[in-house]
């Protein structure tokens, strides 16, 4: 019988749901991790993930931004549109470094674009249908935070060990400890304000598991894909080497 965690302060609650999470998405950790070896050996495929990277980033803080309006709002909530902001300016500068060259938000400099919009966008309107109409703006946007912070303190965990394991100069563990830090924020004012559901939350991180395999095939095919090169561009390619 699995436990019940209404009532768990949300520090024990966090823990054990990050365990959970971690279990539940156990099975795409070999995929996720070879496509980072594979894309992290190719610079000019590396930049366009870490733009990609960007994009979600920006993509987050904005929508925060435009949900989060109220002249009630307070000191965490910017912190949070602020540390994801410049998480799309980190992301920005550290693809253009190891792309050597400016990047736009364009499919030629994007990995799986559409799906990496999709993704975003499918777990918004999850939330919006999970949650139902009479919730508010605050609470989808806590709910919707929490479930994406999942997703983002484990991915990029496997990327920083990945990295490492390069020997890569690229460090994520500020933003790590940003993204650890929102998560146990959102964990905690949900709490506060009464708002947390678990089933609610078990639901709407079954549905972002599948959001994100499907993420992974649409980015893994887009890697593999480009890691058969024309034999015009392999014997061009030989003369390129990255930062
Ligand atoms: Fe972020
Ligand atoms: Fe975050």
């Amino acid at each position: 019988m699995l436990p019940k965690h209404d009532t768990a302060p949300s520090g024990t609650w966090l823990a054990t749901a990050l365990a959970r999470f971690g279990a539940g998405t156990a099975d795409l950790a070999p995929t996720t991790r070879s496509l980072l070896v594979r894309t992290i050996a190719t610079p000019a495929q590396h930049g366009r993930l870490i733009n990609t990277l960007s994009l979600l980033e920006h993509m987050g803080s904005h929508k925060i931004m435009a949900t989060q309006h109220r002249s009630d709002i307070d000191q965490a909530t910017l912190r949070h549109v602020a540390e994801e902001a410049h998480h799309a300016y980190f992301m920005k500068r550290q693809a253009e470094k190891a792309a050597d060259r400016p990047l736009e938000y364009v499919a030629a400099d994007l990995l799986a674009p559409a799906a990496a919009r999709m993704y975003f966008q499918r777990i918004e309107a999850a939330t919006v249908h999970t949650l139902g109409r009479d919730c508010g703006p605050r609470a989808a946007y806590l709910y919707m935070s929490m479930i994406v912070e999942f997703r983002a303190l484990w991915f990029y965990g496997l990327y920083q060990e990945t990295l490492q394991r390069a020997h890569h100069v690229l460090s994520l563990k500020r933003v790590i400890g940003e993204e650890q830090n929102h998560l146990e924020e959102m964990a905690t004012r949900l709490e506060a304000a009464g708002e947390r559901n678990d089933a609610h939350i078990a639901a709407l991180l079954a549905r972002e598991n599948i959001l994100y395999s499907r993420l992974l095939t649409a980015l893994d095919r887009e890697i593999s894909g480009a890691a058969q090169p024309s034999p015009l561009e392999s014997s061009s390619r030989t003369t390129v080497r990255g930062a």
